[in-house]
């Protein structure tokens, strides 16, 4: 079985999780679910990164031990994603042992073989906020956090030699254009950070405690991000005595990351790798942000929304169809109580709850709850139909190829309305009209049957297709429908293959219209809280 490992970024435990950033793990799980579907022996791996100056600051702010208080943040992300419903395999927290051994094997070897050298590390130092900031970062020439004094500081440091590496990260890029999804991104990182001249890195702090220490020279702890990028390999347990995982697994077909962390991991999770001399993952996958309308979303601002907020009043299908239709991956998306309850009521509740409300009422009412069998030629009409299932699934794949996810989702639903505007060509109630001729009522017959008998056929594909973001819903349409929900992406090759289905006796609508005004009261009232 052909494998697929992917990953989310660990996310820093402080608070709970915004839906921006739950769109990261949303979106994960989703290509997680799709690719297992497929067949693919998938790996989705999540966790949280517990060390640095910030979670140490926290945890004093908390009048808590910094390992007692990112215990009770990771338990956060844990229960967040339980509601969720992600589909994980494995949660990595950066204070787990087995991750504080490997990375200190990884800094020693870099050490041994020269690619991380000592060195100063000089810079304005600001004592109360225990921070360096560069001359540009000061303003005024004072800190740029509390606005005190800083004076020009020297310290041991290590570093990491990046120059060395450039030419040969350039050089893969160029051979690999997989490597970065999309791919403007690539240009963005030669143009502002690798063409400029790359920097050294330095690898190690001495200001602050709450990190993993270097094994030769303990003062020092080792910075926070050549930390965190190991995750993904040590949680395969790479350097470990079982490799099982690594051997199975590595290199990654897929890391997703938000925009934010674009050039850590296109530039200096590589230059690790590189140094370590093992393969590099297939696809890095950065995707845009959600904004809100008055900018960023966060939480000083006040704008936040919370996906629980969402989950609890709309349903998780809801909730994670709107996130997942409304960024672009590429480009930002706003989130608006205005355009969460129109997609509730246009795409949920008009184009696919009511098409299964349909189908279910006239199957009932024509042929007594039977699906009826077709084994005629199909018309015009019906042709065109079955080309468009088959179309609907080639352009579904292209788009989930190039991890273009609202594309992707957006074919679907545009068979929702292909599916919706055959019952409008078809007239199915016309057809069903008592008719004296005998020729005419037999043909009317047959294509009522056929009629039916593509209807049920199309919602049998839709609820497969939605079925790695939507699974309660495509269990639902499912269910109704008399279809065993046992079913697998190869299902959607067999079009034509509904055997004697009986379906519910009264159709139970998958999605209610919200009232549109009162929706979006609620929500701005949420977003206030
Ligand atoms: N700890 C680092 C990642 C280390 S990976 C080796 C980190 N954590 S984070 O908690 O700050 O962010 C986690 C993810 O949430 C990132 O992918 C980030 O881009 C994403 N998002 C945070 N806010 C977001 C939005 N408003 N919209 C979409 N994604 C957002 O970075």
């Amino acid at each position: 079985m052909e494998k697929f490992y992917l990953t989310t970024p660990i996310y820093y435990p402080s608070g709970k999780f915004h839906i921006g950033t739950a769109y990261t793990e949303v979106l994960a799980d989703f290509i997680k679910k799709y690719k297992k579907l497929q067949g693919f022996d998938t790996f989705l791996l999540t966790g949280v990164d517990e060390h640095g100056q910030k979670i140490e600051d926290k945890a004093k702010d908390d009048g808590k031990e910094p390992k007692e208080y990112v215990d009770i943040q990771a338990n956060i992300a844990v229960e967040l994603w339980k509601k969720l419903k992600i589909d994980y395999d494995k949660f990595i927290r950066t204070t787990d042992d087995y991750h504080v051994k490997a990375v200190q094997k990884i800094f020693e070897k870099f050490l041994s073989q020269g690619d991380i050298y000592k060195g100063e590390y000089e810079g304005w130092y600001c004592k109360p906020c225990e921070s360096y900031f560069t001359e540009t970062q000061l303003i005024d020439g004072k800190c740029p956090d509390c606005g005190r004094e800083v004076s020009k500081m020297k310290e041991e440091a290590y570093f990491f030699n990046m120059k060395k590496y450039a030419d040969r990260l350039l050089k893969y890029y160029e051979d690999n254009p997989e490597f970065i999804k999309p791919e403007f991104r690539k240009n963005e990182m030669i143009n502002n950070f690798i063409k400029p001249g790359l920097e050294d890195l330095c690898v190690t702090r001495t200001s602050f405690s709450w990190g993993i220490q270097v094994p030769s020279d303990p003062k020092h702890v080792i910075y926070v991000w050549l930390d965190a990028l190991t995750n993904y390999i040590t949680a395969l347990g790479y350097t470990s005595e079982n490799e099982e995982l690594y051997n199975r697994f590595w290199p990654a077909d897929l890391h997703i990351v938000g925009k934010d962390i674009a050039r850590f991991h296109l530039i200096y999770w590589p230059i690790f790798l590189m140094a370590l001399d093992i393969p590099l993952p297939k696809t890095i996958l950065v995707h845009n942000w959600f904004t809100m309308k008055d900018g960023k979303m966060s939480k000083s601002k006040g704008n936040v929304i919370y996906p629980e907020q969402l989950m609890e009043r709309y349903g998780l299908d809801a909730t994670k169809y709107y996130l997942l239709r409304e960024i672009p991956v590429a480009t930002d998306g706003m989130f608006t109580p205005e355009s969460f309850v129109e997609r509730y009521n246009s795409d949920l509740c008009n184009d696919l709850s009511n098409l299964l409300n349909r189908t279910i009422s006239m199957i009932n009412k024509y042929f007594k709850g039977n699906v009826p069998q077709y084994n005629g030629t199909p018309n015009d009409v019906d042709k065109e139909l079955e080309e468009s299932a088959e179309n609907t699934v080639v352009t579904f794949e292209k788009y989930m190829k190039d991890y273009e996810i609202a594309n992707a989702i957006q074919s679907i639903w545009t068979f929702v309305s292909r599916t919706n505007k055959y019952i409008d060509e078809t007239q199915p109630w016309s057809l069903a009209k008592e008719v004296d001729d005998n020729d005419l009522k037999e043909k009317n017959q047959e294509k009522l049957s056929s009629t039916i008998y593509h209807l049920t056929a199309n919602l049998k594909q839709i609820a497969i297709m939605i079925r790695p973001f939507m699974t309660h819903t495509s269990d639902e349409i499912l269910r109704q429908l008399g279809i065993d929900n046992n079913v697998s992406w190869e299902n959607l090759k067999n079009y034509k293959e509904l055997e004697n289905l009986k379906v519910i006796e009264k159709g139970e609508p998958i999605f209610m219209r919200l009232n549109q005004e009162e929706e979006i009261e609620y929500i701005k009232g949420l977003m206030k809280k």
